[in-house]
């Protein structure tokens, strides 16, 4: 049964109990970007140093509802330091925090590296930072910027509770490159080799790619061969890239910011087991726990802003509803 929490982050996990959760895949509000209309929100602080530390509060929290083998993947983008100036609410977009341009000399127009000072912080907070991994997105959001490129992506960081931890990387395998095919229809076995190979005392021949160590490494007998001896069948799968080209979707309900299931899928699959329960503290319109619940894991939801629960209620079906006390303003 999916869980869904209406309720401050660090207040619906409070009610977790530790070490009972196999992942975490959340999408936290970005820093001075959008509005969500709540007084308990995240992301509109006035330094990033602040904003940062209330995330590291609730990732700590994170932390302890993790089970030991745990993975904490955040999906975050960057900002820029605004001059305070034409700052507006319309269409909840252009917010930006004036003061941030004069913390920690920042200026107007820096980019503040946000992803990575999230990245660092949770490090110091006991994480075990894992990965970098990149979303790039094929059909970004247009810019009329004149003096730089179009942003196209963001970071997906793939954090852990212990050194060691779940990952099912064969669970995300991708299909070897077509020039690998190519590489290894030839006759390996009876080619000379190349010697030109810089610091090679020993010619050089096409190899096979490894997948995720010995075990998965092929041997010339797994593969079927023609009568002269190429190869012409060609299985085998490759260890996941971390760059992953995933377009953003246009989401008809009323919520500015979901993730597409494309992009959390793999996490869900390489971070949890069939029948292992995912958590999002910020889950918004419910892309976590829909995507949780159709692979056959429980999902557990956590969005301060019950207006957003008809689009949780469409997106997820049945769930146990759990609404704590409204967080009360500062
Ligand atoms: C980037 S959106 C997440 C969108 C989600 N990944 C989806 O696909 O729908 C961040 C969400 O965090 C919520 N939020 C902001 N501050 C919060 C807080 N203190 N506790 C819990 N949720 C919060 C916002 O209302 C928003 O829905």
């Amino acid at each position: 049964m999916n869980k869904i929490i209406f309720a401050d982050a660090l207040k619906g996990l409070a009610v977790l109990e530790s070490n009972s959760v196999d992942t975490c895949i959340t999408s936290p509000p970005y820093y001075g970007l959008r509005d969500y209309g709540n007084s308990g929100q995240i992301g509109l602080e006035s330094t990033p140093e602040e904003y940062i530390q209330r995330l590291v509060a609730v990732f700590r929290e994170v932390r302890r509802v993790l089970k030991p083998d745990g993975t904490l993947w955040v999906v975050i983008a960057d900002s820029y330091a605004g001059s305070g100036k034409g700052w507006s609410n319309k269409n909840n977009r252009g917010v930006r925090p004036q003061t941030c341009a004069n913390f920690d000399g920042i200026k107007p127009k820096d980019l503040i590296g946000i992803p990575w000072l999230l990245a660092f912080a949770l490090r110091a907070d006991g994480w075990y930072l894992r990965q970098d991994i990149i979303w790039q997105k094929p059909n970004p959001m247009p810019e009329s910027v004149r003096d730089r490129c179009t942003k196209s992506h963001e970071y997906v960081f793939l954090l852990s509770k212990s050194p060691r931890y779940y990952f099912d990387g064969e669970a995300i395998a991708e299909p070897v490159a077509e020039s690998t095919i190519k590489r290894l229809s030839q006759d390996v076995e009876s080619q000379v080799g190349s010697s030109r190979v810089p610091g090679k005392d020993k010619p050089m021949k096409a190899s096979h790619t490894r997948y995720g160590g010995a075990k998965y490494t092929a041997t010339p007998d797994k593969f079927n061969r023609t009568k002269s001896g190429n190869m012409y069948e060609f299985k085998e799968k490759r260890n996941k890239r971390d760059v992953w080209t995933v377009s953003t979707k246009p989401y008809k309900g009323a919520h500015f910011a979901t993730y597409p299931d494309t992009l959390i899928l793999p996490c869900i699959l390489a971070g949890s087991r069939a029948g292992g329960t995912v958590l999002d503290p910020f889950c918004g319109s419910g892309t976590t726990v829909q995507v949780a619940a159709e692979y056959g894991r429980h999902g557990i939801g956590i969005e301060i802003n019950t207006e957003y629960e008809p689009l949780i209620k469409e997106r997820v079906g049945d769930y146990q509803r759990i609404a704590l006390e409204e967080v009360p303003d500062e």
